[in-house]
């Protein structure tokens, strides 16, 4: 099966927003990847629902939001008006993460789990039949244009065995330092959906990047 392809708006030009949703659109990506950051949970901030409001309204891909702040379950609701198909949550963010998922699922939109570089996969044990989707995190979330971190392939593989495993249906999803080097080897170990900012957008033809990476 083909990856999904969701690029990170993050990396894309702030000034000029309606070109970069307008590429996105004319692409063959799947989703838009939102990346939220509230300066608490990651040491950046990024945007805010006033921005994504306008973003929404241009964007006819579905919205793949990665929520990078403490106590997400209280943005359900603008997460919702935004129209988002996943709301996608940090593990490490959410107490009661069972209930979020709930919650997020109660809203009408597809919930997602994030963990990061140092969280285990295992500890997704009892979580995973619930989630449409697990994000692997393979740099410390809070900036683009990192460094993929190696083991992240170990933990996609660890992922596909316990998903496998336990007869769950979540997707694959992996953010962070993705290129088409990284993405092959990804795809390879089980994942269905790579995000990438960096390497599409600060790409000479961002379109065809999209188009490359959709066919690794
Ligand atoms: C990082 C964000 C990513 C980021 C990825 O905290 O969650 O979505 O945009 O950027 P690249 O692909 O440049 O590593
Ligand atoms: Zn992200």
């Amino acid at each position: 099966m083909k990856p999904l392809i969701s690029p990170s708006i993050l990396s894309a030009n702030f000034a000029n927003l309606a070109k970069d949703i307008e590429m996105i659109n004319q692409s063959d990506a799947d989703w838009a990847h939102i990346d939220i950051m509230d300066g608490v949970f990651v040491p950046n901030i990024s945007f805010g629902f006033p921005v994504l409001k306008f973003v929404a309204e241009l964007s006819t891909k579905p919205l793949d939001v990665h929520l990078m702040i403490v106590e997400p379950q209280k943005f359900i609701p603008e997460v919702k008006a935004l129209g988002a198909h996943v709301m996608n949550v940090h593990f490490e963010a959410c107490t009661h993460l069972h209930s979020v998922i709930q919650q997020i699922r109660d809203a009408g939109m597809q919930p997602a789990v994030t963990i990061n570089p140092a969280t285990p996969v295992s500890f997704l044990e009892d979580i995973i039949n619930d989630v449409y989707m697990v994000l692997i995190m393979s740099v410390n979330p809070g900036f683009g244009g990192q460094k993929f971190i190696p083991h992240s392939l170990n933990k996609v593989r660890q992922l596909r065995e316990l998903i496998d495993r336990t007869g769950s249906k979540a997707l694959i999803q992996v953010d962070g330092g993705v290129n088409m080097e990284t993405g092959k080897a990804l795809i390879e170990a089980g994942a269905d959906v790579l995000v990438a900012g960096n390497a599409i957008f600060n790409a000479p033809d961002p379109m065809d990047t999209i188009k490359q990476l959709k066919a690794l």
